[in-house]
């Protein structure tokens, strides 16, 4: 080993960071709650279902870890001002922001009803910006450094029938953590993002497990959907400092999968 190499449960790690994870309460947010925990980070979990964020929090205190929760609905701008309030209060100022809370709905586009539309780009989309926009304004309030971390998917990259909503709202936020992480990049803000394949949550469960999509998962490079925990290298990777120098990135984990569209 070189002389001088880091070791790397020093580069990923998350000691002292102040940590807000919308969608905390089933999935991916909560593997996020736990990840950032277990490495050090204090963690505000937010969704609507109170009591499992409460549930979850226990949990991950009973682990040694540092955790509180806060009800909040993303898509309502003045209950998530309280939920940073709340974790300003509990921990100090939120320097790691996970953009995480979001809805699936098939739907063609020519017969999904507009509310379905407008409910979906709300939380997938428009939560995705005013979310982020208050986490790197208290930053900058606050003069300290952070990373925001929204969670895409690769519905961003490819389409699927049926689903056009969710692939517009997908693209968008991977324009949106492009264009912002160069708006804030000077204020030592960083945006980046995730885009899973399909990994088995709530949101997907009933499909993939079906006998239609056991059989698209045989079809898949990898032959298998993701858990939760195989996003864990990647979420770290873009909470800690390892990540230091990247910005506007979104980084596609999902077992080959886009690479076997069209083969
Ligand atoms: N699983 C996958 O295959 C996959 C792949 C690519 C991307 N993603 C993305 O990953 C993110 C997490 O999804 P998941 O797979 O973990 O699904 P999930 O288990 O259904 O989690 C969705 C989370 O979002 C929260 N949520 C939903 N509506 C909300 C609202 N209006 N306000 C606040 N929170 C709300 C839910 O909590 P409450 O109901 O308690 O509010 C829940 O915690 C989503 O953005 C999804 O699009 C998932």
């Amino acid at each position: 080993m070189a002389m001088g190499s880091p070791l790397a449960a020093d580069v990923f790690d998350l000691k002292g960071r102040v940590a807000l994870i919308t969608g905390a309460s089933s999935g991916l947010g909560e593997r996020f709650a736990e990840v950032a925990a277990a490495n050090g980070a204090s963690v505000m979990l937010t969704a609507r279902r109170e009591d499992r964020l409460k549930e979850i929090a226990a949990r991950i205190g009973k682990a040694g870890g540092r955790a509180d929760y806060f009800a909040a609905d993303a898509t309502d701008n003045a209950g998530m001002a309280k939920a940073f309030d709340a974790a300003e209060k509990k921990f100090g100022t939120v320097d790691l922001f996970v953009a995480n809370a979001g809805m699936a709905r098939l739907g063609k586009v020519l017969e999904m009803p507009e509310d379905e539309y407008r409910k979906l780009m709300a939380l997938d989309m428009d939560a995705v910006f005013f979310n982020s926009r208050e986490a790197a304004k208290r930053m900058i309030a606050a003069n300290k450094k952070g990373a925001i971390i929204a969670t895409a998917s690769i519905a961003a990259f490819i389409v699927e029938r049926n689903i056009v909503a969710y692939n517009m709202a997908k693209a968008a936020v991977v324009q949106f953590t492009k264009g912002f992480a160069l708006e804030v990049a000077r204020k030592s803000i960083r945006v980046n993002a995730i885009a899973p394949g399909y990994v088995v949550t709530d949101i997907n469960r009933e499909y993939l497990h079906s006998p239609k999509g056991k059989e698209a998962e045989q079809k898949l490079p990898m032959q298998r959907y993701g858990d939760a925990d195989d996003l864990d290298g990647v979420f770290l990777l873009l909470a800690s400092n390892a990540s230091r120098w990247m910005t506007g990135s979104t980084i596609v984990i999902d077992g080959g999968h886009v690479l076997s569209v069209g083969n």
